[in-house]
C-alpha cells in the first residue's frame, strides 16, 4: 500500500503530539515528535551551560548532541534520548519550556534538526509534528494539517497533562508560557510557525479527542486511496 507523509503543525499545547501519536497508530505509521527534538537540544545546552548568543559554542554542542527514540516494552510509549540518556520527562518540564523557543530560533540549530527530521522521514509511513513540518522540513508531504486550540483551553490541557507528571503548575504561568511561545514561534525570522497554503485547519478547541483523530485518518485513508 502506498505510504505518505502526514505534517501536523500548530500551536503551544493544541494537542498535536497526542494526536499525531494516535494518528499514527491507526495508520500503522511511525510516530516523529520534532518538538521533543527541539527540547532535547534545549536539555542539552541548559546542561552544558552554552551561550546561545555564541555560535562556535552552539556549534560545538550541535555536534555533540545525539537525539534518538525509543519505544518502552513496559508503557509502549515513545521515549526520547540524549546522548544514550532518557530524557522524556525531563525534556517536558518548565525548566525547559521556558528556554525552548529561544533555541528554537537558532540558526545553525534548525539546520541540523531539519536535517535529521528529514532523513528520518525518508521513507514515508510518517507522521511528524511541529511548527515547519508542512513548510519545510516536508513541503511536499502528501497531507498538511494546521492545529489550532482557544489558549485557555490550551493551558487547562497543558496543565492537566503536567499534574499528571507530578507537577503542579498555576494556570496563569502556563497561559504566560504558551503565549509567549505562540509569539517567538510566529515571528522568528527562521522558518516561522504559519499554515502552509495547502494544509487543513483543524480548530480543536470543541472537539472531541477521538474526533480529531478520526479527521486527521480519514483525509489521510482518502489520500492513500483507501
Ligand atoms: O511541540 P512542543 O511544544 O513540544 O515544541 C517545543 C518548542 O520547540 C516550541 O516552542 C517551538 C519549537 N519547535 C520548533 O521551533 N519547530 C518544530 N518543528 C517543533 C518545535
Amino acid at each position: 500500500m502506498q505510504k505518505i507523509v502526514i505534517a501536523i503543525d500548530g500551536y503551544s499545547g493544541c494537542g498535536k503530539s497526542s494526536t499525531a501519536k494516535a494518528v499514527a497508530q491507526n495508520l500503522g505509521y511511525t510516530y516523529i515528535d520534532s518538538g521533543a527534538m527541539y527540547r532535547a537540544a534545549t536539555l542539552h545546552f541548559l546542561n552544558n551551560h552554552v551561550v546561545l548568543s555564541n555560535p562556535k559554542e552552539v556549534n560545538k554542542y550541535l555536534e555533540s548532541l545525539e537525539i534518538s527514540f525509543h519505544l518502552n516494552p513496559d508503557n509502549g510509549k515513545q521515549e526520547t534520548y540524549l546522548n544514550g540518556l532518557n530524557v522524556e520527562d525531563e525534556i517536558r518540564s518548565m525548566r525547559v519550556s521556558d528556554y525552548v523557543s529561544e533555541v528554537s530560533k537558532i540558526k545553525e540549530v534548525r539546520t541540523e534538526l531539519v536535517a535529521q527530521q528529514q532523513r528520518l522521514g525518508k521513507k514515508k509511513g510518517v507522521v511528524m509534528d511541529g511548527r515547519d513540518i508542512g513548510t519545510v522540513v516536508f513541503p511536499s508531504a502528501e497531507l498538511k494539517v494546521f492545529m489550532s486550540a482557544d489558549l485557555n483551553i490550551r493551558a487547562e490541557r497543558r496543565q492537566k497533562e503536567l499534574l499528571e507528571r507530578g507537577d503542579l503548575v498555576a494556570l496563569e504561568k502556563i497561559v504566560q508560557n504558551l503565549a509567549e511561545r505562540d509569539q517567538v514561534d510566529t515571528t522568528r525570522k527562521e522558518s516561522p510557525l504559519r499554515k502552509a497554503e495547502d494544509a487543513v485547519e483543524l480548530d480543536t478547541s470543541l472537539l472531541e479527542f477521538e474526533d480529531q483523530v478520526n479527521q486527521i485518518v480519514s483525509f489521510a485513508k482518502e489520500k492513500i486511496g483507501i
